[in-house]
């Protein structure tokens, strides 16, 4: 029995989203995922906010959202790639659940992200670039703020998912 939240944290493309969507589902809790809850409140894309309001709009917005879906109980919540930036998100992760870091590598990232354009950070001349600068970045922060580390290679969503459910049940332990 894992009790409390679960917090999915990681880059762009690991799979937080489908992960946790899925692990939500079998652990029969509601799932969350940061970026559709300020889309839905703001009724506009991702891209559509940095255009308008910049990473700085869109990070304050991240912040409100974290703060208030990291105080409801026994949920999923796949965050945004850049949520783990801020102290005060990082510091609301850690005390109101368990933290899972997805990690990936860069070719894997890049794999994943190529076809998506609603991801404004990656639309440059070199994502791949971007993506080693991205992580370099965050990985000392993603690290910093999890309670399991699980790295997502070519293993199917079920593989990862039970993979996430094991390793939350060895901390309980
Ligand atoms: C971002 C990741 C995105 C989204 C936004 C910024 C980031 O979320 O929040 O485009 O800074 O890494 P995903 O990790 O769900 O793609």
């Amino acid at each position: 029995m894992i009790s409390g939240n679960i917090f999915l944290v990681g880059p762009m493309g690991a799979g937080k989203s489908t992960v946790g969507r899925q692990l939500a589902k079998v652990l029969k809790r509601s799932f969350y995922d940061s970026d559709r809850e300020i889309e839905k409140r703001t009724g506009v894309s991702i891209s559509w906010i940095f255009e308008m309001e910049g990473e700085q709009g869109f990070r304050e917005r991240e912040k409100k959202v974290i703060a208030e879906l990291t105080c409801l109980k026994n949920i999923v919540l796949a965050t945004g790639g850049g949520a783990i930036l801020a102290d005060e998100n990082r510091r609301a992760l850690r005390a109101q659940g368990h933290v899972v870091y997805l990690a990936a590598s860069e070719e894997q990232l890049l794999k994943r992200t190529s076809k998506d354009k609603n991801r404004p950070l990656l639309q440059t001349e070199d994502p791949k670039k971007k993506i080693i600068e991205l992580l370099e970045k965050r990985d000392p922060l993603y690290q910093n703020v999890a309670d399991v580390v699980l790295r997502t290679g070519e293993q199917s969503i079920q593989h990862t998912v039970s993979m996430v459910i094991k390793q939350l049940e060895e901390l309980g332990k």
